[in-house]
């Protein structure tokens, strides 16, 4: 039986959280442990199980060897949300195999250390009370411990045509999972035999490694939480797990606000400046402003303000002046544009507010024009000022034309559900029996 006293300052167990895996079955373009679940990483996710744990631990999380800084600030991340020290909580570099990974994980133990428990971040969702169930069997017993869930289905040995060559006896399987826990000195002893045995290669799990060497392993109840993200599928299961525990808490209205400027075109200026555009409307007879597209200052303020309110960026960062079907466009295209990225984000347009300020054109004959045109474009009630600036400023000198946008957004209905829902970063309970 292992008893030592812990404190936060020297914990005697330790969490290795091997997540350096490139996820090639799962398929994203980002390491497996990057992928985002409910809008947090999976690391993020797998970190729940550990600081929760009722038992105070040392947290060595392995990460792909470029991007440890990214794992570093998701697991400080983690540790402030848990108030728990980061004393004892280090991110190591992986190895190509997990079980490099693990190696790495153990270089970093500290030497308090008499438990080891090596867990699969790709398990995200793995309730810390199962990681405080192995480290008590482990201390309970002095060995190996794993959790391990009765195969459910029949399993039948296969050849490669097809043909069955027998049915396994199911009653002696389990599916194991982890964490895995061992005492320290067993899983280096072990993993010191593996090595000079050449074993490493055969031997994916700790426990097949740690058995091999002739040590005990006992298998106790694991968790159907625990199961292993590894496809596409996998990852919808915990989505909708998640999701059905916890739904999206409710959207706030979102506001925005936008300003542009545009001078007055040169008389010289070649074509395209001299049409003057504002508010989605032609105005024959006056002075063009200049710029990429058609200068409406109205219509970009109202992007900018529809961009900002919905967390999209702005104008420029959307509309590149190097994109071709941008230039020269009226305000209609990139207001329709904005419309659609804002509804992609989850948002409807609410109202929209302009202020237009320059000394020409004079607006007021066509404002409710304006106002129906502009609403028209977003489904929604547009108001539409203007003024001078009493001769003041480059507006008041007439060389250019400047306006601003307030926009208020509202959540799509889709995405509003009963306020019950925990806050960012809380961990609904799944209310899942262990
Ligand atoms: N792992 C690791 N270092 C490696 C390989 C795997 O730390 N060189 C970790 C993974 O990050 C994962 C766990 O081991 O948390 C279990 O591995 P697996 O589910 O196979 O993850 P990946 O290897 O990332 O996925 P795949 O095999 O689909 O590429
Ligand atoms: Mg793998």
């Amino acid at each position: 039986m292992i008893v030592s006293p812990a404190t936060p300052a020297s914990p005697t167990v330790a969490v290795i959280v091997v997540a350096a895996g490139s996820g090639s079955r799962l398929g994203h373009a980002e390491p497996k442990a990057f992928v985002l679940l409910h809008m947090r990483p999976l690391l993020d996710h797998a970190l729940d199980s550990i600081f929760g744990m009722n038992e105070t631990v040392q947290i060595i999380v392995v990460a792909p060897g470029d991007r440890v800084a990214d794992a570093r600030a998701i697991a400080a991340h983690a540790a402030a949300r848990y108030a728990a020290p980061e004393l004892a909580l280090s991110v190591v570099a992986g190895g190509r195999t997990r079980q490099g990974s693990v190696d790495h994980g153990l270089s970093a133990l500290l030497p308090s250390i008499d438990v080891v428990l090596v867990h699969d971040a790709a398990r995200a969702l793995t309730p810390a009370a199962l990681c405080d169930k192995v480290v008590a069997a482990v201390r309970a017993t002095g060995h190996g411990i794993i959790p391990g869930l009765p195969v459910v289905d029949t399993i039948k040995r296969v050849a490669d045509s097809g043909a069955i060559l027998g049915t396994v006896d199911r009653s002696e399987l389990s599916a194991v999972q982890t964490p895995q826990g061992f005492p320290r000195a067993m899983l280096v002893a072990a993993r010191t035999w593996a090595a000079a045995n050449g074993r490493f290669e055969a031997l994916t799990d700790d426990a097949a490694l740690v058995a091999d060497a002739g040590h005990p392993v006992t298998v106790i109840a694991g968790h159907p939480l625990a199961f292993k993200i590894t496809t596409p599928e996998d990852l919808e299961r915990a989505d909708l797990l998640l999701h059905a525990a916890a739904p999206q808490p409710v959207l706030l209205p979102r506001i925005g606000t936008g300003l542009d400027v545009h001078a007055f075109a040169a008389d010289n200026e070649p074509d395209g400046g001299t049409e003057l555009w504002l508010a989605g409307l032609y105005w024959p007879g006056e002075r063009g402003l200049s710029g990429h597209s058609d200068g409406d200052v109205a219509a970009h303020a109202i992007c900018d303000a529809l961009l900002g309110a919905a967390g999209l960026g702005d104008i420029g960062s959307i509309f590149g002046t190097a994109d071709p079907r941008f230039s020269g466009a009226h305000g209609d295209v990139f207001l329709a544009e904005t419309v659609r990225l804002v509804r992609a984000a989850g948002y409807l347009v609410g109202n929209v507010s302009v202020q237009i300020i320059g000394n020409r054109p004079r607006f007021s004959q066509r404002r409710a024009e304006a106002e129906t045109r502009l609403a028209g474009i977003l489904s929604a009630p547009v108001n539409i000022a203007a003024t001078t600036t009493d001769a003041l400023g480059f507006t008041g000198r007439g060389e250019g034309v400047a306006a601003t946008a307030t926009a208020l957004l509202y959540p799509a209905p889709l995405y509003t559900v009963p306020s019950s829902a925990p806050g960012p970063g809380q961990t609904p309970d799944l209310n899942w029996e262990a």
